[in-house]
């Protein structure tokens, strides 16, 4: 195969995400170090999962790379052209239930919001409708966002990733209140962002879900505890150093 022959280069699986480096990384809010020193590489294309107890920085970390957090150290995006889009789906939605909001609503504002999309207005309908579609809401675009439940509203999250296509996505606790069904979509959507070369880093507290879907793995609790593949990462006796570590008394 030669680069030049551009059937053959279509072919090719190049991956259109960047190649992630946390480097040194540190946070510190207050007198609390959130973050210590952490160091790892997010392979472009790759699906690369997040895992570790509640309170080890998961959350903190994207949010630093997301540039919503101070930080000390390096972090760098390298994209394999122009500088791409990234989608973020964050761990929970506050808003209020009573809002007279519809799923479209949501979704346009959502939307709205993003420099990408400024002047599209009228591909708006045609995007949400196709993202709602991969979740399977496209039959809820009317409904209030407050009369969904838990895993709907998840899918509508979701959904908001996907517009404008981004070519990395940011994924805080994405299957947490998905049932089966949604479970299933979420799946889904990750074998088509494998399957285009999209990177995604994914948080996750399900082990099972990621020795079985991603591709490297790095534990964290305040600092790097490994970063493998699942199936040499997610031992037995890894997986009890990982969830005895209390990120507070490791502070000391
Ligand atoms: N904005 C903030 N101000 C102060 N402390 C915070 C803030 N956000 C998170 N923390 C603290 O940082 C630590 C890591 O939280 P978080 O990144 O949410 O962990 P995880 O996502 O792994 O559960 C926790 O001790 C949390 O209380
Ligand atoms: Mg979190």
């Amino acid at each position: 195969m030669t680069p030049t022959d551009p059937a053959l280069s279509r072919a090719t699986p190049v991956p259109l995400g960047p190649t992630l480096n946390f480097s040194e990384v540190n946070l510190t809010l207050g007198r609390t170090t959130i973050l210590d020193n952490v160091t790892f590489t997010v392979r472009p294309g790759s699906v690369h999962a997040l895992v570790g107890p509640n309170g080890g920085g998961k959350s903190s970390l994207i949010k630093t790379l997301l540039g919503q957090m101070p930080h000390q150290g390096r972090l760098t995006l390298q994209w394999p052209g122009e500088p791409g889009t990234i989608g973020y789906v964050p761990q929970a939605l506050e808003f209020d239930r009573g809002l007279p909001m519809t799923v479209d609503d949501f979704m346009a504002a959502m939307c709205q919001r993003r420099p990408a999309f400024l002047g599209l207005s009228r591909h708006y309908a045609g995007a949400i409708g196709d993202a709602l579609e991969r979740v399977g809401m496209q039959d809820k675009r009317k409904r209030r966002m407050g009369a969904l439940s838990g895993g709907e509203r998840q899918r509508v999250l979701l959904a908001q990733g996907l517009i404008p296509a981004p070519q990395l996505l940011v994924l805080d606790e994405p299957m947490s209140a998905l049932d089966e069904a949604g479970i299933q979509v979420f799946e889904r959507l990750l074998g088509d962002w494998r399957a285009v070369g999209i990177t995604v880093l994914w948080i996750e507290h399900d082990l099972e879900a990621v020795g079985r879907l991603a591709d490297h793995v790095t534990g964290l609790s305040r600092r790097v505890l490994f970063d493998a593949p699942p199936q040499q990462a997610l031992t037995p006796e890894r997986l009890l150093t990982l969830f005895s570590t209390h990120p507070r008394s490791a502070a000391r």
